[in-house]
Formats: C-alpha cells, sequence, structure tokens
C-alpha cells in the first residue's frame, strides 16, 4: 500500500470513530435528558384558612408574578390560570427550543388536581415535575429555592382555590441543545430541602427586603447579571443589572435591559432617596420625569404593601455599590420602520398594554377600557392626559418619554379599536 492511501485509511478510521462518537452521543442525549429525579416530594400540607389564601395570593399575582406567566392568553381581565403561554427560546443564544407554562387550576387531568401539596412545592422551590423530570429554568427556581416553608404553602392553599379548567397544554419542545443541558446537569434540579425554611421577621429590615426582593419576589432574578452560556448568576455582582436584554426573545416592540440598582451613585440608584425609589417601582416613572418599560413590572407593585417596598430599599442600601452600565432601551426593528396608526399600535404595545391590556380593552392592574372612554374625549384631550399623565391614579406622564407624534400615533390607533 503506497503511503498516500495508508493514510487515508487512518483518516477514514478517525472520520469514521468521530461519527460512532456523535451518533453515541446524540442517542445518549436522546434517552438521558428526561432522567427522572427520585428524590421524594416533602411531606408538607397547606392550610386552607383564608389569611394563607390571602397571602398566597398577594404572592402569586404581586411580588412572585406567577400570574402573568401562567394566565391562559386572550383572557382579557380576569384570566384563568390555565397555562399556555408560549416562551419560544429557539432564537434566543444557542436555542433553547419551545416552553408552556403550565395549567395550574385544579383539574385533574390537565392541572394540578392529581400533585400532592408537597409535588407543587417541590417544583417550585426545587425545579421538578410530578413524574421527577427537571422543569426547564424559565421559573426563577433559583431564588424560590429559598422561599419559605409558610409561603410556599400559601401560595399552594391560593392555587387550590381556584376553579378547575380542562386546557390541555403543548408539551415542551426542547432543542437539543437544551436537551444536552439537562443530560449534562447544566439545568439541574435544586439541591432538595430537608429542613424547614422560617419567613424572615416581618418588617422594614434589611434582611426582610433581602426576602422579599430574592425569594419571594423576581427583583434580583431580573436585575442580577447571568453568565450567557448556562444561565448561572453572578452572585458576586448581585443587582448590578441584567446580562439580556428582556423583550428580545418575545419579540416585543422595545428591549430594555434591568439597570444596575445597587447604591452606586454614577451608575446605580445610589443618589435617589427613598421616595424616588418607591416612586419609580410603583409608577414607572423615573426621577428624570422618563417612564420605566413595563418589562419592569410596576404596574403590578403598586398593589404591594409599603411596608415590604421599603424593606426592599433598605436591603438594597446595604448592597455593595457595583460600576455597571447596561444598554439603553431599543427599539425593534419593526417599530423603527412603521408609521401611523402601526407605529401607534406598537408603541401601545411596548407602553401601555401591560396597564390597559390588548386593544386597550382593560387588564388586571388597570381595569378602565381606554377605547371606550376615549370616545367622549377629544383628540387634544388625550394627548394632553397620555404627556402629563394622572400620579395620584398612578396613570405615568408620558411627556419625557413619548414624541409629541408618538403620542399622536397612540392616539391614532386607540381610535381605530372597536367598542363592544
Ligand atoms: C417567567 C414565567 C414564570 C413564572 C414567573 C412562574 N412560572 Fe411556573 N412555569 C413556567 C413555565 C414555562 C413552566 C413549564 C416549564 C417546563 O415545561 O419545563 C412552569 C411550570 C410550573 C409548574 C409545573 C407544572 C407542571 O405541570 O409541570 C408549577 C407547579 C408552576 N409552574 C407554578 C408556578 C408558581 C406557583 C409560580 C409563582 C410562585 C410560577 N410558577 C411562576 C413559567 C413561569
Ligand atoms: C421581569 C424583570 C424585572 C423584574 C421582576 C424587576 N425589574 Fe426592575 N427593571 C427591569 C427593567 C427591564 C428595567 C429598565 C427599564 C427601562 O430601562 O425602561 C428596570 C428598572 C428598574 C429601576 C429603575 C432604575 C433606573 O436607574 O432607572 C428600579 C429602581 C427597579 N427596576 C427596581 C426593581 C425592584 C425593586 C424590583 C422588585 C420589586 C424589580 N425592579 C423587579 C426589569 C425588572
Ligand atoms: C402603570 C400602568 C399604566 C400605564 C403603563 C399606562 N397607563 Fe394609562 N392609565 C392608568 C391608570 C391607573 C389610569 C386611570 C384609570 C382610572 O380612571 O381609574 C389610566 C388612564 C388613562 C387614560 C384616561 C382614561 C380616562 O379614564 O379618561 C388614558 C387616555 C390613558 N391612560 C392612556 C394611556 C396610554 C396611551 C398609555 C401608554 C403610552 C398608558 N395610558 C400607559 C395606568 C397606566
Amino acid at each position: 500500500m503506497s503511503i498516500g492511501k495508508r493514510i487515508l485509511k487512518i483518516v477514514a478510521w478517525i472520520v469514521g470513530i468521530a461519527l460512532l462518537l456523535v451518533l453515541f452521543l446524540v442517542a445518549y442525549v436522546q434517552m438521558r435528558w428526561d432522567a427522572k429525579d427520585a428524590r421524594p416530594a416533602p411531606d408538607l400540607k397547606a392550610r386552607t384558612d383564608s389569611a394563607s389564601i390571602a397571602r398566597g395570593e398577594y404572592i402569586y399575582r404581586y411580588t412572585a408574578q406567577c400570574w402573568g406567566c401562567h394566565e391562559t392568553p386572550h383572557g382579557g381581565q380576569n384570566p384563568q390560570q390555565a397555562g399556555g403561554r408560549l416562551f419560544d427560546l429557539t432564537e434566543t443564544g444557542p436555542g433553547f427550543g419551545k416552553w408552556y407554562s403550565r395549567n395550574l387550576t385544579p383539574d385533574v387531568e390537565s392541572g394540578l388536581g392529581g400533585w400532592t401539596d408537597g409535588e407543587i412545592v417541590r417544583a417550585l422551590r426545587e425545579g421538578l415535575r410530578k413524574d421527577g423530570t427537571t422543569l426547564f429554568p424559565i421559573m426563577p427556581i433559583d431564588w424560590y429555592h429559598g422561599m419559605s416553608d409558610d409561603d410556599v404553602l400559601a401560595v399552594v392553599a391560593y392555587l387550590r382555590s381556584f376553579q378547575p379548567v380542562k386546557n390541555t397544554v403543548p408539551e415542551r419542545e426542547p432543542s437539543f441543545f437544551a436537551k444536552a443541558l439537562f443530560t449534562f446537569k447544566m439545568i439541574a434540579p435544586k439541591e432538595q430541602i430537608l429542613t424547614p425554611i422560617a419567613t424572615p421577621h416581618r418588617g422594614i429590615t434589611p434582611e426582610y427586603g433581602r426576602y422579599v426582593s430574592s425569594q419571594i419576589a423576581d427583583c434580583a432574578d431580573c436585575h442580577t447579571p447571568r453568565n450567557m452560556q448556562d444561565g448561572a448568576f453572578y452572585m458576586d455582582s448581585l443587582f448590578a443589572g441584567s446580562s439580556f436584554a428582556y423583550g428580545d426573545e418575545a419579540g416585543e416592540p422595545l428591549v430594555s435591559f434591568a439597570r444596575n440598582i445597587t447604591p452606586d451613585v454614577e451608575t446605580g440608584i445610589g443618589a435617589w432617596t427613598k421616595d424616588q425609589f418607591i416612586e419609580a417601582v410603583t409608577t414607572g416613572m423615573r426621577p428624570d420625569g422618563t417612564v420605566l418599560t413595563t418589562h419592569m413590572p410596576y404596574a403590578y407593585y403598586k398593589f404591594w404593601n409599603m411596608d415590604d417596598l421599603e424593606a426592599v430599599y433598605a436591603y438594597l442600601k446595604t448592597l455593595p455599590a457595583m460600576k455597571r452600565t447596561v444598554p439603553p432601551t431599543a427599539m425593534s426593528s419593526q417599530l423603527a420602520a412603521s408609521e401611523g396608526v402601526e407605529h401607534g399600535k406598537l408603541l401601545f404595545a411596548g407602553r401601555c398594554q401591560a396597564c390597559h391590556g390588548e386593544n386597550a380593552s382593560g387588564a388586571q392592574p388597570t381595569n378602565v377600557k381606554l377605547a371606550e372612554v376615549s370616545a367622549s374625549l377629544s383628540d387634544q384631550d388625550l394627548q394632553e392626559f397620555i404627556a402629563g399623565g394622572q400620579m395620584n391614579l398612578k396613570m405615568p406622564a408620558f411627556g419625557k418619554t413619548l414624541k409629541p407624534d408618538e403620542i399622536t400615533d397612540i392616539v391614532a390607533f386607540i381610535r381605530t379599536v372597536e367598542v363592544k
């Protein structure tokens, strides 16, 4: 055999072995990605008294905001919590596939009716489904992991108070990459919780503020930078601003980064007073008069107990000041390229819809039917109202955020909405 042929033969062998390895890896990932964790669910039981249900509702709707993710799409002002919202992550990073929020009503077949209280607790704090497979971490399980027994059981008590709704949510569709992350435990359930977790003493203290902002609300989840490869949080940079943009993966008109809210004076909120902080968090109005995007869920934070917000502020004040600036809010190319009513429609979706609902028909935070009430107002009155807001009702003033022609386009859009 000539030297050339011998080399060819060796190369063929190497390629063959490499192909076999790849095939083996693919088969291994396909077989192993949804392996079951055999740990038992904790033996915890939710109470059914009205105080527990009310606490659960507060966490579910306003602090953790399970509500927005688990509502059935297009449900109007009081949507059912029967899941089905699509999280399309096919274009995010290397592509993670498609995920659907689940039906949390007590329907036995399609919801949580067949789950024990302990299994729901395990899902929330440890990230396992009833069958022991791992949940994809769209839910902030890293943080819920520290939720107290009383609070997690209050959430369960609230879930049990829903009417059962039959709604079979589509099965998840992980990409191969996501499956590989599961297989090699880059996405893994959290450590098993074996000892009771007590709620820190409630009060305006940094300790309680840490618990609220990190364990039962999602401030830490959104505002902390992450490793973009595996999603792990940089815990030494707590609250220094997000690493990725909100709105991007969802194809929304506006794309914004969660800002640095450590006490750094230049790049964080070190120069803000407590009142300015509370105003920004509950009305979206920053001290300079501009309005935050609704990726920052301020529309829901206006329903908080004032003590909880003050505790969060007290806690943020104790963090190390970090110098870090996130990129500014940007428009999607679709918004930038649109004009007239279409422009107004997209601006409405980016700026107003979180409070006023799809097609201005009302939503949970603000149930005024905008299209209906606008009918009796002149264009000029409407434009002035939008620019000036109504802070006593927590309608932010958009005069420093939107240009006059943008407001004109929004009004033009509102005029096209059919009043039913
Ligand atoms: C950012 C969106 C988001 C938030 C916030 C969120 N969830 Fe989820 N949740 C999801 C998605 C998506 C899934 C499905 C993940 C999967 O298929 O692996 C899910 C799955 C679940 C499951 C598992 C159900 C099943 O059938 O497997 C439970 C239980 C659950 N969520 C309860 C809650 C509760 C209670 C809260 C608030 C404390 C909450 N979720 C907050 C998006 C969210
Ligand atoms: C779903 C993600 C998300 C959650 C949850 C969230 N934020 Fe934000 N936050 C944002 C985004 C995005 C911005 C920036 C919006 C913009 O630039 O218009 C922001 C901005 C802010 C600002 C304004 C900072 C500045 O310099 O203008 C403050 C203050 C703030 N958030 C505090 C909080 C607190 C406190 C919580 C919890 C109670 C919280 N956020 C929860 C996404 C989030
Ligand atoms: C944080 C939530 C929030 C956001 C965001 C928001 N609004 Fe409002 N808006 C309100 C509230 C609350 C009211 C007062 C409702 C009432 O009368 O009880 C209101 C009232 C209004 C009214 C007056 C309706 C009337 O009763 O006469 C108009 C017009 C309006 N909003 C337009 C807009 C437009 C346009 C945008 C986006 C540029 C917007 N709003 C964004 C909360 C919001």
